[in-house]
């Protein structure tokens, strides 16, 4: 019988044995909420529950949560766990501390700290500033709240009055800026749209028009985000020609490298970010292609002091007291006041990588890419739909007819088999995969197996159709 007293050492057992086994298993069928809710009990009883069925349940919880440590999974923009970012998750669990103050959390202040200067140095920014958050939709947010505060400091106070604030992103942008929007009271009518090119990069000279319009009738732009490895196509917009448009209308530029920022790491690819060095703020998320475990965003500008002037107010009555060391604390920065040490799970990750070790991953995983898209060019079923830019391989199953339909069953049927999970994305009303080459040790032998298991299902489904229309 399992008493309370055994219970940690089995679970971090079961925790390291799923860690250890996962990488080689597939993903795990995926299964729909009625089924899962058979399967485990949710109700929280009167009573309490013992040792042993607390640790079942967390032996199922396990079981039935998709595998997302395989090479196979390739639904994100992150796949695998660095074990350093693992064993730091674990350490900041197990001091379970705050960052609002750096009296209770001297060591994660610190962490981040020198962690925020590191990266801001790779965008070359001697003096910047930065903080983490929950995730790079809420970094985003914060380069809104941060411009907004910066251009019209008087909104902080006394709220939006009668202004039609404006801000710019592309149309490949991902969506956190609208809900982004909706929170901060600009709402989504006033997120404009920028022209994209074929390859999904920003049109500069429609940004440059847009402003011009938005301007001549009376309204306040004063934002754009570019993007660092756009979500569905992986492009990067042209940071250096936004800059320039950026300077002439006012307007602070903010780079949304969630998914792209680490390519700064590598010499080889970094040029996708030129002129990076040149911006006012990026979100950068770094479980997505270093591994480093979620959530691992940050939010970095290069105007030092800036995110306290912004999001200072409150707490000095009870938790920020004055002190020489009240300059450290990291809470007047945050829009949160609890917060989790996030930082240590990176910085363990880095250290142990070094950026040499980043770099090398992040070259590799650009060379997979190419693999992956020569492969595709080999087989007359798939149809390769975007030229890739970066790590996202986008393409579907040929058919002359109902090819949206069809790739959208080929989907569902891996995810039923269990040994793949990716993702479908439709723009421009074609529905196509998007393969995300992020997992370390992602090589030519699941691509294989991937690409035959989608012709093989795709020719299977279309057998089935083709059979159905003969019988009716
Ligand atoms: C370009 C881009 N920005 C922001 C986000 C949001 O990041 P998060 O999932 O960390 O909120 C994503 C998510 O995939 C993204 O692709």
């Amino acid at each position: 019988m399992k008493s309370d007293s055994t219970v940690l050492p089995d679970v971090f057992r079961i925790c390291f044995e799923h860690y250890n086994k996962a990488k080689n298993l597939p993903t795990g069928k995926i299964k729909n909420p009625n089924e899962i809710l058979r399967e485990f009990d949710f109700e929280i009883k009167k009573n309490p529950a013992d040792a042993a069925e607390l640790f079942k349940d967390m032996q199922l919880y396990l079981k039935l949560t998709p595998n997302t440590l395989t090479p196979n999974f390739q639904n994100q923009l992150f796949s695998g766990l660095n074990q350093y970012a693992l064993a730091g998750d674990w350490l900041t669990s197990v001091t379970n501390t705050t960052m609002a103050t750096f009296e209770v959390s001297p060591m994660g202040t610190l962490v981040e700290k020198k962690l925020i200067e590191h990266m801001n140095r790779l965008v070359g920014w001697e003096n910047g500033d930065g903080t983490m958050a929950t995730g790079g939709s809420n970094a985003n947010m914060i380069s809104l709240l941060v411009a907004r505060n910066k251009m019209f400091p008087e909104i902080k106070k006394e709220g939006q009055l009668n202004k039609r604030l404006i801000i710019f992103v592309s149309e490949d942008a991902h969506y956190s800026f609208e809900k982004a929007a909706n929170i901060l009271g600009i709402g989504l009518d006033q997120v404009k749209k920028i022209k994209t090119n074929p390859n999904g990069e920003m049109e500069p000279s429609h940004l440059e028009e847009m402003a011009r319009v938005s301007l001549s009738v009376g309204e306040c732009p004063f934002f754009v985000a570019a993007t660092a490895g756009t979500t569905v196509l992986g492009s990067f917009d042209p940071i250096d020609r936004i800059h320039e448009i950026s300077k002439k209308f006012n307007l602070w530029l903010h780079v949304d490298g969630a998914w792209g920022g680490s390519v700064l790491l590598s010499s080889r690819h970094r040029h996708h970010l030129k002129g990076i060095e040149n911006v006012d703020s990026m979100t950068w998320d770094t479980h997505k292609m270093i591994g480093t475990g979620l959530m691992s965003s940050f939010f970095l500008t290069k105007h030092n002091g800036i995110l306290r002037s912004s999001h200072n107010h409150g707490g000095e009555d009870y938790i920020f007291h004055e002190s020489e060391i009240a300059e450290w604390d990291s809470g007047p920065s945050s829009l949160q006041c609890g917060r989790r040490s996030d930082a240590l799970k990176v910085w363990l990750t880095w250290r142990s990588l070094g950026d040499i070790g980043i770099e090398i991953q992040i070259d590799n995983l650009f060379a997979m890419a190419i693999k992956a898209k020569e492969m595709i060019l080999e087989y007359k079923e798939l149809e390769l739909m975007y030229e890739p830019s970066s790590l996202n391989i986008c393409f579907r199953y040929r058919s002359v007819s109902d090819v949206n339909t069809l790739n959208k069953k080929i989907r569902h049927r891996l995810l039923e088999e269990g040994i793949f999970f990716i993702n479908i994305a439709t723009r421009k009303k074609e529905t196509f995969f998007r393969l995300i080459i992020v997992h370390p040790d992602l090589n030519e032998t699941h691509l294989y197996k991937l690409f035959s298991d989608i012709i093989r299902l795709g020719n299977k489904i279309k057998e089935e159709t083709e059979f159905c229309m003969l019988k009716t």
